[in-house]
């Protein structure tokens, strides 16, 4: 019984280290940067206005299909954690976590079918990080989930 339980311990701290050893290699310079201007940069790219300049014209930008600036590191990490707090997350759940169980409106541009979708959701799950996969706003933002929040650059 001992060695049973013993050995379960074990596999189950190999398998939350072979995560972690996964999770940390995900960066976005080498993993989110290609994806995004793959599947995101057209219409968050440098042609877009900046957050604030959006939100003054939102209903205008969004029928010309042009979503705000998110086109480098520090540009899109402030859609994760600070100012814009969970607004990716929101918008990339696939409907696990959102409050209607509804996908955010944006998780249909991570890919052309389900498979692809859900491997994009998981590496930028990946990136963020999993305790920060976080859908709430800013004040209900506790610091433990932003310390989980990786963001590697
Ligand atoms: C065809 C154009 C288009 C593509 C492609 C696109 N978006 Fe968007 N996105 C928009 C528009 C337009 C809005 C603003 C309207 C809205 O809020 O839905 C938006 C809004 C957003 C927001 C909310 C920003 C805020 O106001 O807080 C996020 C986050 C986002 N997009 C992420 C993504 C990600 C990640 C991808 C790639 C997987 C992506 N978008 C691909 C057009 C696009």
């Amino acid at each position: 019984m001992r060695t049973v339980i013993l050995l379960a311990a074990l596999a189950v701290t190999a398998t939350s280290m072979a995560s972690a050893a996964l999770a940390a290699e995900i960066t976005y310079r080498k993993h989110v940067l290609p994806l995004w201007e793959q599947k995101c940069m057209g219409c968050h790219g440098k042609a877009s206005p900046y957050l604030g300049e959006f939100d003054q014209n939102k209903e205008k930008f969004a029928k010309m299909m042009v979503g705000p600036r998110m086109d480098s590191y520090a540009n899109l990490v402030a859609f994760v954690g600070w100012p814009d707090t969970g607004a990716l997350m929101r918008r990339l759940d696939d409907g696990k976590n959102t409050k209607n169980g509804k996908p955010g409106n944006m998780y249909g541009y991570l890919g052309s079918d389900d498979a692809e979708r859900q491997k994009n959701l998981v590496l930028i799950k990946s990136w963020v990080g999993e305790g920060g996969w976080f859908l709430g706003r800013l004040r209900e933002l506790d610091k433990a989930t932003l310390e989980n929040m990786k963001v590697v650059e």
